[in-house]
């Protein structure tokens, strides 16, 4: 079969995605999380200029975008998604001069950047909580959140039944200087992070100058956390939320998550990134029954959601490919394209989730230090390597998280002592939270916080993260780091449409996908070889030999012959 011309081009001289306004399309997007990723000042934190020296890095890996996890100033009460100023950088990771510095270097080698935006909570430490705080009960400024007076007798009771996602209650009470009990204010999640009124126009005009701030320092898109919560029903009385928990209707009915008004927004936002050439870009972290997530994709929107259903699918074929012929179906109904993901920072890395047993409940697993039960470390790598290759064959964009393409595993056994996540404390230390992904890089095999750029490193890293450091597995044939570099070198040159048909392959554990032009990936989901097709193998997460693919593996093939 004869290839199309774009397909043949040598991969360094095919233009580059992000030259385009629909870049994010099917780009990888690579997400740091700032404060982990590399220490330029040696204080223990990732920095900013941190990023801007790992650029090459970056480019050599082959993304198209970097997603930066929140790096404003922030008194880290849940790891920078609570922000105490939009609009500038957290002191101890750098100044806007820098922030403008990476941006352009990342441009100049041809790396787009993402932003989080945080718009349904501030930090505690805003100016605007700061005033409210200051103010009385009906005041403009307490209006820019959410205040109530209390139930019960002498309102000490909250005003609703709700409870914030890392515990307890969603209400926390103030006092005034006597300590006499007053008004009560919403937090969706940590105390410190006071929930926004979006039934306020201030609040609109103030993300609207926001979003308008980063594109104008040169930001190509937003990430936007919590992007279901903004719009609530506060009417009086406040209503319970639905019974079963995790389960929203698909009427937008609850009163707090996806309701239909939340997009009243993202259409205004969408004015503001059509302001711009190339128009912004912006992805929904959006929870919603799975029918309603494409609303938040459309082009009148935000333009792309998050899907987390590979995330949470086992390693198992029936499994990985439903969530695909559901993800590609919903997004194309609006015409956005769909997202993957196995890893980001609120979840244990999926090297580790694939070598458990399927079903393990993992915040159990984390309060054992990973003991309750046995890791099978290397086959979670071997699965997470498959698991890969088949994301970064599908269409749509990738988001991968820093450290992924090294095989890094989960930290089970970070000490109670160094946890911050707040879910530990808000659990009353029943739960361990995130920190485990969080753990700051290893660039080398030696050196202070294997090259991370500190000593003591504000997260303790394993001894066994020696060996996976970017040293030495940069070269070295057959390392995860090569793998990924491979592969998204090979996917930019493949790459064309934006479909995929499946393959039959007589097997229940072996999924065979192709791609227009001929670009295939073959999972073996099982631990029976397979007896690949004929085409040349471009790249392969396990050695392939006489034409076999290995259990738990995947490989990529061209079905004509290469010049
Ligand atoms: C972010 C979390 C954060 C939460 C509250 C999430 O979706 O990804 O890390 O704790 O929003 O901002």
């Amino acid at each position: 079969m004869p290839a199309p011309e774009s397909v043949l081009l040598d991969p360094d001289l095919s233009p580059h995605p992000s030259l385009d306004a629909d870049w994010w399309r099917q780009a990888v997007v690579y997400q740091v999380y700032p404060r982990s990723f590399a220490d330029s000042d040696g204080d223990g934190l990732g920095d900013i200029p941190g990023v801007t020296s790992r650029i090459g890095y970056l480019a050599e890996l082959g993304i198209d975008a970097i997603w930066l996890s929140p790096f404003y100033p922030s008194a880290l009460a849940d790891g920078g998604y609570d922000v105490d100023d939009y609009r500038d950088v957290a002191p101890e990771l750098g100044t806007l001069a820098d922030f403008d510095a990476l941006v352009e270097a990342a441009h100049g080698v041809g790396i787009k950047i993402v932003v989080d935006i945080v718009p349904n909570h501030t930090s505690n430490r805003h100016v605007w909580f700061r005033e409210a705080l200051a103010s009385p009960p009906g005041s403009p400024a307490r209006a820019r959140y959410v205040f109530r007076d209390g139930t019960g007798p002498d309102g000490s009771l909250p005003p609703s039944d709700w409870t914030s996602h890392f515990g307890g209650a969603a209400w926390t009470r103030l006092h005034d200087a006597d300590g006499v009990g007053e008004q009560w204010y919403l937090h969706l999640f940590a105390p410190e992070q006071p929930d926004l009124n979006w039934d306020n126009r201030e609040v609109h005009e103030e993300f609207l100058t926001t979003l308008r701030f980063w594109a104008d320092r040169g930001v190509d898109g937003y990430r936007v956390d919590v992007a279901h919560a903004l719009a609530k029903d506060l009417s009086e009385p406040l209503r319970s939320k639905p019974e079963t928990p995790g389960v929203l209707p698909i009427d937008g009915s609850d009163p707090l998550f996806d309701r239909n008004e939340v997009h009243e927004i993202y259409a205004e936002w969408r004015g503001v990134f059509n302001e711009y050439d190339p128009p912004r870009t912006a992805v929904a972290e959006a929870f919603s029954a799975p029918e309603r997530r494409a609303l938040y994709a459309r082009p009148t929107g935000l333009g792309q959601a998050f899907n987390f259903d590979l995330l949470k699918a086992d390693f198992d074929a029936a499994q990985f490919r439903e969530v695909v012929e559901f993800c590609l179906a919903q997004a194309a109904t609006v015409g956005s394209s769909s997202t993957w993901v196995l890893s980001n920072h609120d979840v244990v890395r999926h090297a580790t989730r694939y070598g458990l047993p399927a079903g393990t409940d993992l915040d159990d697993w984390l309060m054992t230090d990973g003991r309750q039960v046995a890791l099978d470390a290397e086959q979670g790598l071997r699965r997470a390597r498959a698991a890969a290759l088949f994301m970064l064959a599908l269409p749509g964009s990738a988001y991968l998280y820093q450290g992924e393409e090294l095989g890094l595993h989960e930290v089970a056994d970070l000490p109670a002592d160094v946890l911050q996540d707040p879910i530990w404390l808000r659990t009353l230390h029943t739960k361990k939270g995130r920190d485990g992904s969080r753990v700051p890089l290893p660039w080398t095999g030696e050196g202070e916080g294997y090259g991370f750029g500190s000593a003591n490193p504000w997260l303790p890293q394993p001894a066994a993260w020696s060996h996976d450091a970017v040293d030495r597995q940069a070269g070295v044939e057959g390392s995860t780091l090569e793998l990924y570099r491979a592969a998204l070198r090979t996917r930019r040159a493949l790459q064309t449409g934006e479909t995929l048909e499946w393959v039959e392959t007589g097997r229940e554990d072996v999924v065979h996908l192709v791609r227009p032009g001929g670009w295939h990936c073959v999972t073996n989901f099982g631990s029976e070889p397979y007896a690949l097709p004929a085409g040349e193998v471009r790249v392969a997460s396990a050695p392939v030999a006489s034409g076999l693919l290995p259990g738990e593996s995947s490989a990529w093939l061209t079905d004509w012959p290469q010049g």
